[in-house]
């Protein structure tokens, strides 16, 4: 997809479609009254219909004599809260809408986006470029790709700027968008994969070839080395599949260099290819779904390869426990007591807390290898679905500067964490007669429980994202379809992109 940005009044610039988008009660003055009375009233009219009413509808219009085939007004809600996730789903709402629609080339209008992001018309262009490309992705194309139910793929995307607008900086804000779009669909397309295809060597496959195209370095670590290495708590896991463990080590940047911000920064992500829940077994209403517990996993591999075209060689480290979580005769069992990579002995009470489980053991390996700042990324919990559903991500951190960068990263992307915190006087709850701590307990303060598991497994700052209830939608949105959303990749990107000189 090329994208052009043209400096020019929304009425002027040919095009298969313009997108309007409209934020608030609709005022048809000034530009959106001129579009209105050159569609002939339509805009109005649609209006008027009731059609443009819950947030993120998208109708199509008539354009009377503007030089499109059809205008698409797209609702963005509330002016008051227009921000830049709201006009990253404008964008995406727009080309979900198109689906099975054959359409080449779309225009959207900045000025509405632009006006509720402060006049910044180059937010609004990175948000609209990266919600066309995210908006466009399909999980049935995987499997099917002669799907007719897949978004157009456009030749040409017209970014519609102000008359007198400077169009360079826009283009590059516009690609920048772009490209953090194909990374959160690279992430979405492994997450959405099944168990039966995607299994922990394949996944390590893909991560190889991805780095081979993106020039990374890789290591990927079998279950032999990561025995002699002592990550018992990463083998518990693993060793109930006749799928045999990955741990997946990328690297962008020289071993040992630091970035701009003198860290060197470490993404682990949870990749559970399938979690069945172990000997633990989950109930099977909706165990199909357990395939997407991989996405953390997906999103830090897909992060290091959107950071290395945005920056190439910014120094950066991800790693990937990938796992299968299967009940049988080499399963872990409850009771079972290991030795995690750091020396700590954990006690598996529950064989489903098995994502803090490979995760210590990354972090420890994420120090080893010299990390001075860590994040990781798990779908970790269901509690952190109930208590903060689909739209906002869980978060917990050691340090609160480190927090602040984290924060400040999550605000660059427009999306949306939580911060919970670590209670200290819940930490005899996790005491083990046996070990050092339990990996799971009663259900009352599991969710914080979660976090204060993994917060013994590093010694430097830390901050933890429980994407449970945004990585996967089990619905579709008028913004998503169902399935794998690439929450968190941008926040990740933007954290490590904070660290190019
Ligand atoms: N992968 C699940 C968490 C999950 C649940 C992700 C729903 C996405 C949707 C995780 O491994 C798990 O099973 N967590 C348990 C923890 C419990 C055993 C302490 C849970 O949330 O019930
Ligand atoms: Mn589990
Ligand atoms: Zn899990």
């Amino acid at each position: 997809m090329q994208i052009r940005v043209v400096s020019a009044r929304p009425w002027e610039v040919p095009a298969d479609l313009l997108v309007v988008p409209v934020a608030g009660e609709p005022v048809f003055a000034d530009e959106l009254g001129e579009i209105d009375r050159r569609s002939g009233g339509e805009l109005r009219a649609l209006h008027a219909l009731g059609e443009v009413r819950t947030a993120y509808a998208a109708v199509l219009g008539a354009p009377g004599e503007l030089p499109v085939r059809r205008i698409l007004m797209v609702w963005a809600g509330k002016a008051e809260t227009l921000d830049r996730e709201t006009a990253r789903r404008v964008a995406a709402s727009a080309m979900r809408r198109l689906a099975g629609r054959s359409v080449g080339s779309v225009a959207i209008w900045l000025a509405p986006l632009a006006k509720g992001l402060g006049d910044d018309e180059a937010t609004a262009a990175e948000q609209a470029a990266r919600g066309v490309v995210e908006g466009g992705f399909e999980p049935k194309a995987i499997y099917r790709p002669d799907t007719d139910e897949a978004p157009p793929a456009l030749d040409e995307l017209i970014l519609v700027a102000a008359p007198g607008s400077a169009v360079a900086p826009l283009v590059a804000a516009a690609e920048r968008g772009q490209i953090i779009g194909e990374g959160a669909n690279l992430a979405r397309r492994l997450a959405n994969r099944s168990a039966n295809d995607v299994t922990p060597v394949v996944l390590a496959e893909e991560a190889a070839a991805i780095a081979e195209t993106h020039g990374l370095s890789i290591d990927v670590i079998d279950e032999h080395r990561a025995a002699e290495m002592g990550m018992g708590m990463f083998l518990a896991v693993g060793k109930g599949s006749d799928n045999p463990p990955r741990m997946i080590v990328m690297r962008s940047g020289e071993e040992g260099a630091q970035d701009s911000l003198g860290r060197r920064l470490a993404l682990i992500g949870k990749g559970v290819c399938f979690d069945s829940g172990g000997i633990s077994i989950k109930p099977a209403a909706r165990m199909e779904e357990m395939k997407m517990d991989k996405t953390g996993a997906c999103t830090v591999i897909a992060a290091i390869a959107t950071v290395s075209r945005l920056a190439p060689g910014l120094p950066m480290l991800t790693v990937a426990p990938a796992v299968e979580n299967m009940p049988g005769p080499h399963s872990s069992r409850p009771g079972d007591v290991v030795k995690a990579l750091n020396g700590k002995w954990v006690d598996i009470i529950n064989t489903d807390a098995e994502g803090r489980l490979i995760l210590g053991d990354a972090m420890t390996y994420a120090e080893q290898l010299g990390a001075t700042h860590l994040v990781d990324v798990a779908t970790l919990t269901g509690a952190v679905a109930r208590a903060l559903g689909t739209m906002v991500s869980g978060a917990f951190a050691s340090h609160d500067p480190w927090w602040d960068h984290v924060a400040a990263a999550a605000a660059r992307a427009g999306e949306r964490f939580w911060r919970l915190p670590l209670v200290p006087d819940y930490a005899p709850e996790m005491e083990s007669v046996y070990g050092d701590l339990v990996n799971s307990g009663e259900a009352e303060g599991s969710l914080v429980r979660s976090g204060m598991f993994l917060d013994r497994f590093h010694t430097v700052p830390w901050a933890h994202l429980d994407i449970a209830g945004t990585a996967y939608y089990t619905k579709r949105y008028p913004f998503a379809p169902r399935g794998a959303s690439g929450a968190a990749h941008a926040t990740l990107v933007e954290l490590a992109l904070a660290g190019k000189s």
